[in-house]
């Protein structure tokens, strides 16, 4: 069954925990809604996981919907949500529109998603008045990383606190369906979530949230080295591919790939009239 705005609404209502998972390529998003995650993310952490930038702020409109389509074509059931890269709705109402509407239409996009609070609701109420739904983002925003000086959790003391859970508030009545808490302190998120009539989807912000999201190649144990604190690591995929590359590596110095089964025959009468 396809999940929907509607999906999300009653998981709320009935206290049934919502899951999202980024995808960049058709693959993953078949192998993810294949397992039935309710939520497909094409995140501009592409620009990090994917496109080795330090950081998502070179992430462009175009490598949205490139990467975007191609999720889209992967993905049945899940809810498609995809995100606004940095400077596709910051510098107006009208870009806001006009950049989620190609999401919409040029890349599949059932919902997009925005970072930021009541700075950006005038931007939130548009979009959805467009007709598209609004993920809010708020918390460790990536985009505002040279704002907040690194990638750090947010709200810790009163005044940012209060600012979030205003923030959060103010998303809501601009028309936002749900919203991503990324690194919030989990007594603050559980508090967002409790005062919110749209679920709260948490990264790094603990189990009170009525999802959780993260990105797939953090989970799957892609990368070597630390991860971040909140990341639980499902596989250890990066090992395993590792090794699968020097197995093949060594089979092809030694010519033990390919063999016999891997080829392709012709009869030797007619290879050797070719002599
Ligand atoms: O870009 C992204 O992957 C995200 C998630 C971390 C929520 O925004």
């Amino acid at each position: 069954m396809k999940n929907t705005v509607i999906t999300f609404q009653k998981a709320k209502e009935e206290g049934i925990k919502i899951s999202m998972l980024t995808a960049y390529d058709c693959p993953t998003a078949r192998l993810i809604d294949e397992a039935g995650v309710n939520s497909i993310l094409v995140g501009d952490s592409l620009g990090n996981a994917i496109l080795g930038y330090k950081d998502t702020l070179s992430v462009t409109m175009e490598d949205m919907i490139h990467h975007g389509a191609a999720v889209a074509r992967g993905t049945e059931n899940a809810l498609l949500v995809i995100d606004m890269p940095f400077m596709s709705y910051q510098s107006s109402v009208y870009d806001a529109v006009v950049n989620a509407g190609r999401l919409v239409k040029e890349a599949g996009a059932n919902a997009v998603k925005l970072e930021g609070g009541a700075s950006v609701c005038p931007q939130i109420k548009a979009i959805v008045e467009a007709g598209i739904p609004v993920v809010a983002h708020l918390g460790l925003t990536p985009q505002s990383v040279n704002v907040l000086g690194g990638f750090k959790a947010q709200g810790k003391d009163e005044k940012t606190a209060r600012k979030l859970l205003d923030d959060a508030k103010a998303v809501e009545a601009a028309g936002a369906f749900a919203v991503v808490l990324e690194c919030v302190p989990s007594k603050l998120a559980r508090l967002v979530t409790q005062s919110l009539s749209i679920p709260t989807i948490g990264i790094g912000s603990g189990s009170g949230c009525d999802g959780q999201v993260l990105v797939s190649l953090d989970m799957l144990g892609v990368f070597a080295g630390a991860s971040p604190k909140f990341v639980k690591k499902y596989a250890g995929m990066g090992k395993l591919m590792k090794n699968a590359f020097a197995a093949y590596h060594k089979e092809v110095q030694s010519g033990e790939f390919p063999s016999n089964e891997h080829e392709f025959a012709i009869s030797d009468e007619l290879i050797e009239r070719l002599y």
